[in-house]
C-alpha cells in the first residue's frame, strides 16, 4: 500500500456550511486557486443541486483551476447525480461524490427504510454516477455509528458498482480514535475487493477528536482525508487540514506524506479566515497567533538556546517567518536584546538599559509587549531629525457636517513643505496630503488603530503597511491623537522607501 496520502479539501462544501459565513462564487473562485497552490488533490467545491449559486461555483472553480481534481457532491438521488454531472462539465479532473446514511439512526429515523434497501439505492446511485465520470467517489453517511459488518457488505457491493473512493464519515464526531481505526481496520480485512477503491477519513470534531480520529485512520490504512482550512465547518467543524498535515511532517516515523506546500498554509488559512470572516482562535493549533508564541521566561530561555527545545514544527514550514517571543514584564534583557536584534537594532548595554527600562514601564501596563511596542520604544529612542521624513505640525478639521480637511507640514531631510486636502474622514484626509506632499506612487495595504491601555486619555498605537513597487514598508507610532499618531506611523513607513 502507498504511503501518499490524498488531501481531499472540503472548505468550499462542508466547511461552507457553517452559518453566516457563504462566501460568493467569486470568494470561492480566490479560495480554490489558493488551494491549487497549496497543492491539494481534490477540491470539494460544492453541492450543486442545493441552489444554483453553488451550481455556478461548481462550473467556475471547475474552470479557474487545473490540477486537482473538482468534486461535486449528491445524495442518492438520480436528479442530484444529474446536476452534479452537468456542473462538472468543465473540470479537467471530475468527480462525483454519492452516498447515504448507513447507521441506524439513518436507515429507520431519517430514511424511514431498511438495510438492504439502501444497499439497493447505494449500488444504483453508484452507477448512475458511473454513467457519467469515471471517478465516483461513495460516502456512508453515519458510518461512525453504523455496525461495521452491515458497513462492510455496503462497501463491498458499492465498489463492486464501480466506486473508486469509499467514504466512511463520523458524520455526528462521535467516535474515539482507536474505535475509527478499528473501523477502518475491519474495512481493510474484511471487504474482499478493497484493493480496487481508496478509503476516505471524513471526521467531525465533536468531541474534539477530528485529527485524532483521521491520523488514526490514516495509521489503520485511509488513504484520503476529507478535511478543511482551519478544521471550519458545521457545529464543532470537520478534521482541520494543517493539523493532520503537519502531525504526517511531524512525525516522520509514520512515513506518510501529502503533496502539500506547507509554506502556503498560513496564507490559505489567512485567506480563508478573512473571506469567511471566521477569526482564529489564538490558541489553534498550527495556525493561531499563539502557536509559535512563546511567553513563559523558562521556554524563552529554552527556545533562544535552541528552537527545538519547545517547538516541534519549525514555524518557517507552514509560512510563519520566525517563532516569537512574547514579551512581558516577567522578560529579562537577553530576552528583549534578542527580540531587539532579530528587528534589527543593535543596542550598546547603556542604551540597552535605558530601553529596558522604558520596556518594564510599558509592560507594567500591557499583558504583552509586541514587535510594534519594541519598534514604538526604539523609534522614540532615535532622536528628531535623524528620520528623513518627520511631521512638523498638523490640523484637522472635521465633526459633523464639515468636509474633513487637514493641513499637513513636513520636514523632508530639514526642508519644510506644506499641504492641504479633504477626505472621508481626518486621517483620510491628511494621507491624501502626505501622498500629494511625497509624490510617490504608495498603496495603503493595512492599517491598525489599537489603544494601549483601556482609558479614553490612553495613547493610540498605529500600524500601517504601506506597498511601492511591490514592496512592503511598515510604519509605527503612538500619540494620545490618533490621528497624529497615524500620520506619524505613515510618514514612518515612507520614510523607508529609498
Ligand atoms: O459528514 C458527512 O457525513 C458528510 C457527507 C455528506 C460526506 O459531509
Ligand atoms: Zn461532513
Amino acid at each position: 500500500m502507498s504511503n501518499r496520502v490524498y488531501i481531499f479539501d472540503t472548505t468550499l462544501r462542508d466547511g461552507e456550511q457553517v452559518p453566516g459565513c457563504q462566501l460568493n462564487t467569486i470568494e470561492k473562485i480566490e479560495v480554490a486557486r489558493q488551494l491549487e497552490k497549496l497543492g491539494v488533490d481534490i477540491i470539494e467545491a460544492g453541492f450543486p443541486v442545493s441552489s444554483p449559486g453553488d451550481f455556478n461555483s461548481v462550473v467556475e472553480i471547475s474552470k479557474a483551476v487545473s490540477n486537482p481534481t473538482i468534486c461535486a457532491l449528491t445524495r442518492a438521488v438520480k436528479k442530484d447525480i444529474e446536476v452534479a454531472a452537468d456542473a462538472l462539465k468543465f473540470a479537467k479532473k471530475g468527480r462525483i461524490h454519492t452516498g447515504i446514511g448507513t447507521s441506524p439512526y439513518h436507515i429507520f429515523n431519517k430514511l424511514n427504510s431498511n438495510p438492504e434497501a439502501i444497499i439497493e439505492r447505494a449500488v444504483e446511485a453508484v452507477k448512475y454516477a458511473k454513467k457519467f465520470v469515471e471517478d465516483v467517489e461513495f460516502y456512508a453517511e453515519d458510518a461512525g455509528r453504523s455496525d461495521n459488518e452491515y458497513l462492510a457488505r455496503v462497501i463491498e457491493a458499492v465498489i463492486k458498482a464501480g466506486a473508486t473512493v469509499v467514504n466512511i464519515p463520523d458524520t455526528t464526531g462521535y467516535c474515539l480514535p482507536s474505535e475509527y481505526g478499528e473501523k477502518i481496520a475491519y474495512l481493510v480485512n474484511n471487504v474482499p475487493n478493497i484493493d480496487k477503491a481508496i478509503i476516505a477519513t471524513h471526521c467531525h470534531n465533536d468531541l474534539g477528536m477530528a485529527t485524532a480520529n483521521t491520523v488514526s485512520g490514516i495509521i489503520n490504512g485511509a488513504r484520503q482525508v476529507e478535511v478543511t482550512m482551519n478544521g471550519i465547518g458545521e457545529r464543532a467543524g470537520n478534521t482541520s487540514l494543517e493539523e493532520v498535515v503537519m502531525t504526517l511532517r511531524a512525525h516522520k516515523d509514520l512515513d506518510f506524506d501529502t503533496n502539500i506546500d506547507s509554506k502556503q498554509i498560513m496564507k490559505t488559512s489567512g485567506l480563508v479566515s478573512t473571506l469567511m470572516r471566521m477569526p482564529i482562535q489564538p490558541n489553534k493549533a498550527i495556525v493561531g497567533r499563539n502557536a509559535f508564541a512563546h511567553s513563559s521566561g523558562i521556554h524563552q530561555d529554552g527556545v533562544l538556546k535552541n528552537r527545538e527545545n519547545y517547538e516541534i514544527i519549525d514555524p518557517v514550514e507552514v509560512g510563519v517567518k520566525e517563532s516569537s517571543i512574547v514579551l512581558t514584564a516577567r522578560s529579562g534583557r537577553a530576552a528583549l536584546k534578542h527580540r531587539l536584534g532579530v528587528l534589527g537594532y543593535d543596542y550598546e548595554p547603556s542604551e540597552l538599559d535605558n530601553i529596558y527600562n522604558r520596556f518594564l514601564d510599558l509592560a507594567d501596563k500591557k499583558k504583552d509587549i509586541t514587535d510594534e511596542d519594541l519598534e514604538i520604544l526604539v523609534g522614540r529612542e532615535k532622536q528628531a531629525g535623524k528620520k528623513p521624513i518627520e511631521l512638523v505640525s498638523l490640523q484637522v478639521m472635521c465633526g459633523k457636517s464639515t468636509i474633513p480637511t487637514a493641513t499637513v507640514q513636513v520636514s523632508f531631510h530639514g526642508d519644510i513643505f506644506t499641504e492641504t486636502a479633504s477626505g472621508n474622514g481626518p486621517i483620510d484626509a491628511a494621507f491624501t496630503a502626505v501622498k500629494a506632499l511625497v509624490k510617490r506612487r504608495v498603496r495603503l495595504e493595512e492599517f491598525l488603530i489599537q489603544a494601549i491601555t483601556r482609558g479614553s486619555d490612553d495613547l493610540g498605537k498605529v500600524h500601517v503597511q504601506v506597498e511601492h513597487k511591490e514592496q512592503i514598508y511598515y510604519g509605527f507610532a503612538a500619540h494620545t491623537d490618533i490621528v497624529t499618531a497615524s500620520v506619524e506611523a505613515f510618514l514612518d513607513a515612507l520614510g523607508k522607501i529609498q
